[in-house]
């Protein structure tokens, strides 16, 4: 027997696996950091694979038909998995979890938990709970406590993301989001600041404050209160109070809500250099007409005002948006609005989506009457926009110098290293010699695509 196989794969070979697959946006990579960080403290390991995993978690997204369709296709898969080895666990958690609740559990005998977006923090209990007692729970009660999980972290990331609220009460006609998260909940202010702490002292340089609607952050509690001042700009303040914790060089958050982009919020960007110069704001049509429908209370005028308060705040600032296409009557010429007005903003990135009717929306009531190919033509012609305009910005950095928060090694090019620019972009180069992850790093940009600077590192780099 040679030395290396007797050395055991797993350093405790008693302890159960767990596998855990995320599907969505942000908030939920969040959501599934926390659970992940539950789990380890429970003396769970990650698995490699599904195939090595005693427990398995999926973390879903209802946003889009398409994105609940992978899902359902998953569990699907993993019937057969399921029967191969009879103690696995699975467990459905998140905003499909809450939509389809008790339908879940029905549809896949083989899953045990179907676990909502308010109780993801019982996953361990529910786990240890034995599964011959209930071979299928549904927990997808609202509005319990125990959301100081959403504090836990995997140390020692150069940029981490906070949750500083939950759910949204926007209400957008064609959005599952208020329905699967619930109701617009902000946590307090010294937390957020206590976690930005212990993150900057584990060596995390960057935060970025998730929530489906930062610009309201705190607005719900503050309304509450007696002499409530609506000039004020909660999330303002805490964008102040986080870039002043000690090591955090850059504070980012997605996404803002053009709503509630005021005076005082535009004031805390101006006077705050730790925000960084791109801001990511949902215009999602640029047609008055549509963005009524959308119920989304902004004009395009309005929106692109917005913009430019930003950038007379930031002259160096990018945006970038979200855009939906073929929304129930969009015509061609609102379309063409649309187009025209991401032009004008200038957007550098933008996430662009096929209109997906959601059950139980107002949105769902109106006919989807735009066909598929005419969507995909339009989502077309806008990403081509889009990467067009991207390639022209990125030219002109060619000879210049930019600061990028380095990273570690590209993902692509394994001699090459990578790093962020404030603007957002990412900056590939080859280290110099004692190059860290964490420290920024200047780069003379030598040649661009449409995604990516490459260049060469001008400084050592300062911690
Ligand atoms: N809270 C964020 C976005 C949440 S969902 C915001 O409003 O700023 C992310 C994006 O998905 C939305 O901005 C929207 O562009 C898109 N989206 C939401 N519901 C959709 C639907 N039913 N069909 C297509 N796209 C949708
Ligand atoms: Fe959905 Fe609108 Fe809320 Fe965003 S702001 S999560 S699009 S309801
Ligand atoms: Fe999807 Fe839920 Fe996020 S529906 S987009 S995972 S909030």
């Amino acid at each position: 027997m040679t030395l290396s196989s007797s050395i055991p794969t797993h350093s405790n070979p008693e302890s159960r696996r767990y596998f855990l697959r995320t599907y969505g946006c942000q908030m939920n990579e969040r959501d599934s950091e926390a659970v992940a960080c539950l789990l380890e403290a429970q003396g769970l390991l990650p698995a490699a694979s599904e195939e090595e995993a005693d427990v398995l978690l999926y973390n879903t997204c209802s946003v889009r038909d398409q994105a609940e369709r992978k899902v359902l296709g998953k569990l699907g898969l993993l019937k057969k998995l399921a029967q191969r080895k009879p103690g696995l666990v699975i467990a459905v958690f998140g905003c499909m979890a809450q939509r389809l609740g008790q339908e879940l559990a029905a549809a896949f005998p083989h899953v045990q938990l179907v676990v909502g977006t308010d109780q993801i923090h019982r996953l361990p209990e529910l786990l240890r709970a034995p599964a011959a007692a209930a071979p299928q729970r549904v927990a997808v009660d609202r509005g319990v406590d125990g959301l100081e999980f959403m504090g836990l972290h995997h140390p020692g990331r150069v940029s981490a993301y906070i949750a500083i609220m939950r759910g949204c009460d926007q209400h957008c006609t064609y959005c599952v989001v208020p329905e699967v998260r619930g109701p617009e909940r902000s946590r307090p202010p010294a937390d957020i600041v206590a976690e930005t702490a212990r993150l900057a002292t584990d060596g995390t340089r960057e935060v970025f404050l998730l929530g489906q609607n930062v610009t309201a952050y705190g607005l719900a509690e503050a309304r509450r209160q007696p002499g409530y001042d609506r000039n004020a700009s909660p999330f303002g303040d805490l964008l102040r109070a986080v870039a002043a914790v000690p090591g955090i060089a850059r504070v980012r958050f997605t996404s803002p809500h053009p709503r509630h982009m005021n005076a005082a919020f535009v004031a805390a960007v101006a006077e705050t250099p730790q925000i960084c110069d791109s801001f990511h704001i949902p215009m999602q049509s640029g047609a008055d007409r549509i963005l009524e429908l959308m119920h989304r209370g902004y004009t395009a005028a309005e929106y692109l005002d917005r913009i430019a308060a930003l950038r007379q705040a930031r002259p160096a600032a990018t945006f970038s948006t979200d855009i939906i296409v073929g929304f129930p009557g969009e015509t061609e010429a609102e379309f063409a609005l649309t187009r025209a007005a991401m032009d004008t903003a200038g957007f550098d990135h933008a996430f662009i989506f096929r209109y997906s009717p959601r059950p139980g929306t107002r949105a769902a009531a109106m006919t989807d009457d735009v066909p598929d190919d005419v969507k995909m033509a339009r989502l077309k012609l806008l990403l081509d926009d889009l990467k067009k305009r991207a390639e022209r910005h990125n030219r002109a950095y060619v000879g210049r110098s930019v600061e990028v928060l380095v990273e570690g090694v590209s993902a692509r090019n394994a001699e090459r290293w990578c790093g962020r620019t404030s603007c957002n972009k990412v900056g590939v180069f080859t280290p110099p010699p004692g190059c860290q992850p964490g420290t920024l790093l200047t780069l003379r940009i030598s040649r661009t695509t449409a995604q990516t600077l490459f260049g060469v590192a001008e400084s050592a780099g300062s911690p």
